[in-house]
């Protein structure tokens, strides 16, 4: 954080860097969700992780959306944090040998990126409203919407079947 903070003055600065942070973050999980497709065995898992990469295409579109909306130009920046989690599920994709045990590791690993992108967009839309955009609030809400769903569709998942082959 300390690179950035010369830069960060303000509220509407803040909202930018995290715009961008989510940014980047929507793109690297865009990038890793075919993998997690291909090594879910159970139908519905494997399912669930197609539709919500078709989701995540679609949260791109609306952070570009909400870029132009506030009149700056799209662009990720560096988060670690997502990084850190999408390195940790390639770590316990490639640790897991047993089809079930992974099933139920990808569900948890998933949990952790849509706990992410919920804590990033409940944020940006405080912010958003607090700096009188409604507008970009309201798109980002849509963004939360579909993360929360995926959220439970994964709770879901693991409780209703996953968890219990796994053991
Ligand atoms: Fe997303
Ligand atoms: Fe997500």
């Amino acid at each position: 954080m300390g690179l950035f903070s010369k830069d960060i003055k303000t509220l509407n600065d803040l909202f930018v860097h995290t715009l961008k942070d989510i940014y980047y973050a929507e793109n690297q999980i865009a990038k890793a969700l075919p993998d997690m497709i291909e090594k879910a065995t159970a139908t519905g898992l494997k399912q669930g992780f197609k539709s919500h990469l078709q989701e995540t295409k679609g949260h791109i579109q609306r952070l570009e959306q909400v870029f132009k909306m506030h009149g700056v130009e799209v662009e990720g920046v560096d988060c670690p944090a997502i990084d850190g989690i999408i390195e940790e599920t390639n770590d316990i994709i490639g640790d897991v040998d047993d089809k079930q045990v992974l099933d139920a590791a990808l569900i948890a690993a998933g949990q952790a990126v849509e706990h992410y992108e919920m804590t990033r967009y409940g944020t940006l839309i405080a912010w958003a409203k607090q700096l009188g955009r409604a507008d970009c609030a309201s798109v980002l809400e849509q963004n939360l919407k579909e993360e929360k769903a995926a959220d439970a569709k994964l709770t879901s998942l693991a409780e209703r079947g996953i968890n219990a082959k796994a053991a």
